[in-house]
């Protein structure tokens, strides 16, 4: 069965470890089982850079956002998923906690995985609780309300494109915390039901949250993910593809 390994790099990396990454990622991608397929969203000025190297390699590349505006306009600062699409972007990350919490709202999630889902891109949608919201037991309803609300737009007819369901837990990102295996299985299988509910089967569900070359297997043995999204460890190319060789 597939297993697919996303990297966010969020705001981190520089043309030296562009190249690094590249030249290592050509020596390493032999190696790699055919049924671990990967990509990586790295800062968008790094995308031309990249689209060459990982398109022969077989990497899928990926944006870390997208503008909810469709067509093209007066919106300094914003890069439309039809751009991202023209260059040669494969998927794009709508609704991570970082910029949930830089204010993205639902309403401009979903706005955004319908734009992205009409550019013909593949969507990786993030969802996940706080530390507080966990603690006072409301894990399930923010689920819900998060992945209800983002795939509403997203009725889109899907050809090639996919949509891909990432739970990260927010107090997991950067901290080195991952769920205990029965809370990760469990809400795994909770997404899994609500997606079921919402005639989406197909989706495949990633894990985010300080995952490493040392938990992935644990991660994978243990609960029904379809994959991870990586951020801190995907950065170092050593670090990255270890983890997709470790993958059962
Ligand atoms: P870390 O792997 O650094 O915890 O980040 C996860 C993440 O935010 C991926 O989108």
């Amino acid at each position: 069965m597939i297993k697919w390994i996303f990297g966010n790099w969020k705001m981190f990396g520089s043309n030296r470890h562009v190249q690094h990454f590249s030249h290592f990622a050509a020596k390493e991608r032999a190696h790699i089982p055919s049924h671990v397929h990967m990509g990586i969203a790295p800062p968008a000025l790094y995308i031309p850079t990249l689209q060459n190297d990982l398109q022969q390699l077989g990497i899928l590349l990926g944006s870390q956002n997208c503008s909810a505006h469709p067509e093209e306009g007066s919106f300094t600062g914003q890069i439309s998923a039809q751009m991202l699409k023209d260059a040669q972007v494969d998927f794009v990350i709508i609704g991570h906690s970082e910029c949930r919490t830089a204010g993205e709202t639902e309403n401009l999630i979903a706005q955004k995985v319908k734009t992205a889902l009409e550019a013909q891109l593949n969507v990786i949608l993030c969802v996940g609780e706080t530390l507080d919201q966990l603690i006072a037991g409301q894990r399930d309803d923010i689920l819900t309300h998060q992945i209800t609300k983002g795939l509403s737009g997203g009725k889109v007819h899907l050809k090639d494109q996919q949509i891909f369901l990432a739970y990260e837990p927010v107090w997991a990102i950067g901290t080195g915390r991952i769920p205990e295996v029965d809370a990760l299985k469990e809400t795994l299988a909770f997404c899994r039901a609500l997606l079921n509910t919402l005639n989406r089967n197909d989706t495949p569900l990633l894990y985010g949250g300080s995952v490493t070359p040392d938990n992935i297997r644990h991660i994978f043995e243990y609960t029904h993910a379809d994959g991870v999204l990586v951020g801190k460890a995907s950065l170092q190319p050593e670090d990255f593809f270890q983890l997709a060789r470790n993958c059962p």
